[in-house]
């Protein structure tokens, strides 16, 4: 969604609290700041549709507080507070895992960020896994199920799983953060049309939250699924894009981390024929494999010559 349709979905949102007799939103000063430069950029383009942003009028900057969602408001409006403080209690790696998890499905912040009936996921699988995978956000599937990687582009992580020799319950699975990110208001039914990447703020919020769970794994390879999750674990300044980031071996926390494509994008390859489609597709399997060999998984030459 480009910053002119979120706006514009931010006037809808604010106009409709309004008519609904409410005197303002709290915004911190940083995001009023922020709010007020995209909207005179956004008006700058002279269009009927643009003049009608109004929002800055109706935005009080306040000292950052926890949210109260009012329906279904864009996230740009949120203010995050501060992650608390994990502190993992002692014990095995399950008595660890289940702390975590009943922090973070409890987290009120998280809570606050789902939409009513929906459920926030935390990350799942084995928690002796050589493998880790890391995503971006859950979408529609997996809001409804609490679990990552569910839905369309989780059919497609799981045949990428069992090709490579493995199953889905032997692998762990999780995300950069932990809710659906919110576009504006819901259909009626509380389903959302479409989804967005997190922003920085979202993704600051969770990231001890996958950490802590890489923490409890310790897996011998970690694989970031998308430039979200590039950028979540290894720092959204290190590389411009998926082509710079993949391909090579980094560390995160000294854990070798492989970035590749995430499988969303590599269904919109599904069905095409086109030498770049083919290559997207033989190089995301080439990742795969650097993945199997470093995770000391065997590979079989049929294995090798997949997607040649
Ligand atoms: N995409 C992700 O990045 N994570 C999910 O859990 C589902 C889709």
């Amino acid at each position: 969604m480009s910053t002119r349709d979120q706006l514009l979905a931010l006037n809808d949102e604010l106009r409709r609290l309004k008519a609904g007799g409410q005197r303002a939103v709290s915004v911190s000063a940083e995001g009023l700041a922020q709010l007020r430069e995209a909207v005179a950029a956004a008006q700058a383009d002279g269009t009927a549709e643009t003049a009608s942003i109004t929002t800055a009028p109706f935005l009080m900057a306040e000292p950052p507080k926890p949210v109260v969602r009012a329906g279904a408001a864009p996230a740009i409006v949120s203010t995050m507070p501060a992650t608390p403080e994990i502190k993992l209690p002692e014990g095995d790696k399950q008595a660890r895992w289940n702390f975590l998890r009943e922090l973070v499905v409890n987290d009120a912040t998280c809570r606050a960020r789902v939409y009513a009936g929906k459920q926030v996921v935390f990350g799942v699988g084995n928690l002796d896994a050589a493998v880790m995978f890391v995503g971006e956000a859950p979408g529609g599937d997996e809001e409804d199920q609490s679990e990552p990687f569910v839905g369309r582009a989780g059919q497609l992580l799981n045949k990428m799983i069992k090709a490579m020799g493995l199953e889905r319950g032997q692998v762990y699975i999780g995300n950069i953060l932990n809710w659906r990110p919110e576009m504006g208001p819901r259909n009626a039914d509380g389903s959302q049309t479409g989804n967005r990447p997190p922003t920085a703020q979202e993704m600051a919020y969770c990231l001890p939250f996958i950490r802590a769970q890489i923490a409890i794994i310790r897996p011998k390879v970690l694989v970031a699924l998308g430039k979200t999750a590039v950028d979540g674990l290894l720092g959204a300044d290190r590389f411009k894009s998926m082509g710079a980031a993949r391909g090579s071996w980094h560390s995160y926390a000294d854990t070798p981390l492989r970035a590749s494509y995430h499988p969303s994008y590599l269904l919109r390859q599904e069905g095409l024929t086109s030498a770049a489609a083919k290559k997207i597709k033989r190089d995301a399997w080439e990742d795969m494999l650097a993945v199997m060999e470093r995770a000391e998984l065997p590979v079989s030459e049929k294995q090798r010559n997949y997607f040649l």
